[in-house]
C-alpha cells in the first residue's frame, strides 16, 4: 500500500496518469460557490499571479470585488491590466518579488504591511518543478526554497510586521478572522518520511528525481500549514484560518522545464484531460469566500472533496520540529 502510493507520482510520466485518473474517481463536493459570495471590502494576497492557476484566482477574487494584490515574479503590469480588464475591477495591484531570493521576500513584505495590511486573504501559490537542482542567491536549493522555505519566511514575517492586524504567533485575536490557503498537492503523500538530515542543505538532483523533491516539498509545506494553525489557533480560540489544498491536474505552465521532445506531447495532454486554470481555482476560491469555512482552524481540499492531510503532515511532533527548524534556518539567512 505504502509503495503504492509513492510510485503514484514517482516520475512526470506517473504523476500525469495518476492526475488524469484522480479527474475520473467519485467526487463529493463540499460545498458550492455562488455569485453572491462576495469579497467586497476585502484585500486579498495572491502569489504567483502571472500565470496558470493563480492567474485565474487574481481574475475571479477581483470579480468578486477584493482589492487584489497580485505578487509575482513576472508579467508587471501587462497581467495586472489583464485582470483589471477580464474582472472589470480597477482595484488591482501588482508587486514583485522572486521566491528564490529571502531578500527579496523581506522586501515584498514590508511594501505588503505598509501599501495593503491589513489582508484579509492571503493565498500562497507560487510553485516550480525545476529539472534540475538550482542554487539560490543564499545558496539553498530553488524547489526547497520556492515551493516551501520562502512560504515559511513569507508568512511568518507577515504575521510579524503586522500585515494581518493583530494576528500573532502567540495566539491574539483580530477582530476578523483572515484567511490562509497554501496550494499544494496530492503528492504530499509520497515521501515516507520527512528528510530530516537533508533539510536546507544543498542536495544536487536531475529530472528523474524532480517529482520526488517536489512531494517532498508539499509534504513540507503541508506540515508547516497544519503547525501554523496550531500555533495561531492555541485552545481551540481560533484567530486565523489556515487551509490547503491541491487544485487535481491544471492545464498550466508548470511543465515548462520538461525535457522540450516531450513538451508537444505535454500540452496535448494537458489541454485534453488537465481542467483548466479557472474550473482547477474553485477550492482556492471556495476557502477565499465560502462562509461556510468561516472561523474554521484548518482544512484541506483535494479537489472540491474535503480529506485528511497525510499523517507525516499531521504527526504534533513533525510539526513542531519543522517549525524549529526553519525557524533556525530563517535567522540563520
Ligand atoms: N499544474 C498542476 O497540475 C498542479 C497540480 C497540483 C498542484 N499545483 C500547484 O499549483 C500552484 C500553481 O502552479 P501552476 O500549475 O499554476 O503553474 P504555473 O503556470 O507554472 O504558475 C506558477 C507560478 O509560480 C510563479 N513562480 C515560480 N517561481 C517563482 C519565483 N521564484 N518567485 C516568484 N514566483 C514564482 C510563476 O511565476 P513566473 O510566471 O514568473 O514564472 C507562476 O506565476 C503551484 O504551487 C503548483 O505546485 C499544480
Amino acid at each position: 500500500m505504502e509503495e503504492n502510493k509513492q510510485e503514484k507520482y514517482k516520475d512526470p510520466f506517473r504523476a500525469t496518469l495518476t492526475g488524469i485518473m484522480d479527474l475520473f474517481k467519485k467526487q463529493v463536493p463540499v460545498g458550492t460557490i455562488s455569485d453572491s459570495d462576495r469579497l467586497d471590502g476585502k484585500t486579498v494576497v495572491v502569489d504567483g499571479a502571472s500565470s496558470g492557476l493563480g492567474f485565474a484566482v487574481a481574475i475571479e477574487v477581483a470579480s468578486r470585488g477584493a482589492k487584489t494584490v497580485m505578487v509575482c515574479r513576472s508579467g508587471i503590469p501587462s497581467k495586472g491590466e489583464e485582470v483589471k480588464r477580464l474582472s472589470g475591477n480597477p482595484d488591482v495591484h501588482m508587486l514583485q518579488v522572486d521566491f528564490s531570493d529571502l531578500r527579496s521576500i523581506e522586501k515584498v513584505c514590508l511594501e505588503l504591511k505598509s501599501g495593503f495590511a491589513p489582508i484579509d486573504v492571503l493565498i500562497s501559490n507560487a510553485g516550480v518543478v525545476p529539472n534540475k537542482s538550482r542554487k539560490t542567491p543564499q545558496g539553498l536549493e530553488e524547489m526547497f526554497v520556492v515551493n516551501y522555505f520562502s512560504k515559511f519566511c513569507y508568512v511568518t514575517s507577515l504575521i510579524e510586521n503586522g500585515s494581518f492586524g493583530k494576528l500573532s504567533l502567540e495566539g491574539q485575536h483580530g477582530m476578523n478572522i483572515p484567511r490562509i490557503i497554501f496550494v499544494s498537492s496530492e503528492s504530499h503523500r509520497n515521501p515516507s518520511m520527512i528528510k530530516w538530515d537533508d533539510f536546507g542543505r544543498f542536495t544536487p538532483y536531475s529530472i528523474k528525481q524532480a517529482m520526488e523533491h517536489y512531494g517532498h516539498n508539499k509534504l513540507l509545506l503541508t506540515t508547516f500549514a497544519v503547525e501554523l494553525s496550531r500555533r495561531l489557533n492555541p485552545n481551540s480560540h481560533n484567530a486565523c484560518s489556515v487551509f490547503a489544498l491541491c487544485p487535481g491536474p491544471v492545464n498550466s505552465n508548470i511543465a515548462r522545464e520538461s525535457p522540450k521532445i516531450f513538451q508537444p506531447l505535454l500540452r496535448l495532454v494537458f489541454r485534453m484531460f488537465f481542467r483548466s486554470p479557472k474550473d482547477a481555482s474553485a477550492p482556492v476560491i471556495y476557502f477565499s469566500v465560502s462562509k461556510d469555512v468561516e472561523g474554521k482552524s484548518f482544512d484541506y481540499l483535494f479537489l472540491m472533496n474535503r480529506k485528511d492531510v497525510d499523517s507525516k503532515a499531521l504527526n504534533f511532533d513533525n510539526g513542531k520540529k519543522l517549525w524549529e527548524m526553519s525557524s533556525a534556518l530563517k535567522k540563520k539567512m
